[in-house]
């Protein structure tokens, strides 16, 4: 594959604008800068610098976000940042399918949300993880407003009636971690589906965590609004 090639694959503008960051001496493989833009490289597992900031050729995409607080999902966000703005350019410029799409968020977490959010350009991994038919878990850390007690957490495993759908939606798992505190698993993602399950039950959330997908666990030294790829044994976790 040609360098100005690779670039373009990982989001570093048109192909001409790579060879051009190419060309003017902004590339550097081994310390050394690369200035023949149509230089032939073995893309898989390449390490190459832009201005002085590594990177490293992935063919996809797979990255863990921890979503902060106050902060939305949506490319077009109408009151707090997007979290697309907390990823490098490159992320969000990788061609899809011709067009500069970048990066997209499997799933959505409300603004007030905090955790693990994964992002990809894989079509088929973002379907995978939706599709209710795939039953991957997700643990949700919820703080509710009022102590919670076991008619709620009885009422949350059988089932409760959500106002777009007869059909009983109902936790997979659901712990009690403290007075107002509860550990809910889902498999299926509705639209404000625990906010909402939490109230049909007669309480309120005033806070809510992802803390998991899947067996991938949000680790403790990714901070808020911090980034990271998926290694491979992060993606097994994720497996079904
Ligand atoms: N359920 C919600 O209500 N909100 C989220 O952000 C995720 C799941």
């Amino acid at each position: 594959m040609q360098l100005q090639d690779v670039l373009f694959s990982q989001g570093f503008g048109t192909r001409r604008v790579c060879a051009g960051l190419i060309q003017y001496g902004h590339v550097h493989m081994d310390g050394q800068p690369v200035t023949d833009a149509a230089l032939e490289v073995v893309a898989s597992s390449l390490v190459f610098e832009v201005d002085g900031a590594e990177w490293q050729y992935y063919e996809k995409a797979y990255l863990m976000l921890h979503k902060p607080a106050s902060t939305e999902c949506s490319r077009k966000p109408s009151a707090y940042p997007s979290i697309y703005s907390l990823l490098p350019a490159p992320l969000r410029q990788r061609p899809q399918k011709g067009a500069t799409q970048g990066v997209q968020a499997v799933g959505r977490l409300d603004q007030d949300t905090t955790g693990l959010l994964l992002l990809t350009d894989d079509g088929q991994f973002i379907h995978r993880m939706s599709s209710p038919r795939h039953h991957v878990p997700k643990v949700y850390e919820v703080t509710a407003k009022h102590p919670v007690d076991d008619r709620q957490l009885n009422r949350l495993l059988e089932g409760v009636t959500l106002d777009d759908d007869p059909r009983p939606v109902k936790a997979a798992a659901c712990e009690v971690a403290g007075e107002r505190l509860l550990r809910l698993t889902l498999t299926e993602g509705k639209y404000h589906q625990v906010k909402r399950m939490i109230a049909a039950v007669g309480n309120r959330v005033e806070g809510l965590h992802r803390a998991s997908i899947g067996r991938l666990v949000l680790p403790a030294d990714l901070a808020a609004g911090q980034w990271r790829w998926l290694s491979d044994a992060d993606l097994a976790l994720l497996a079904p």
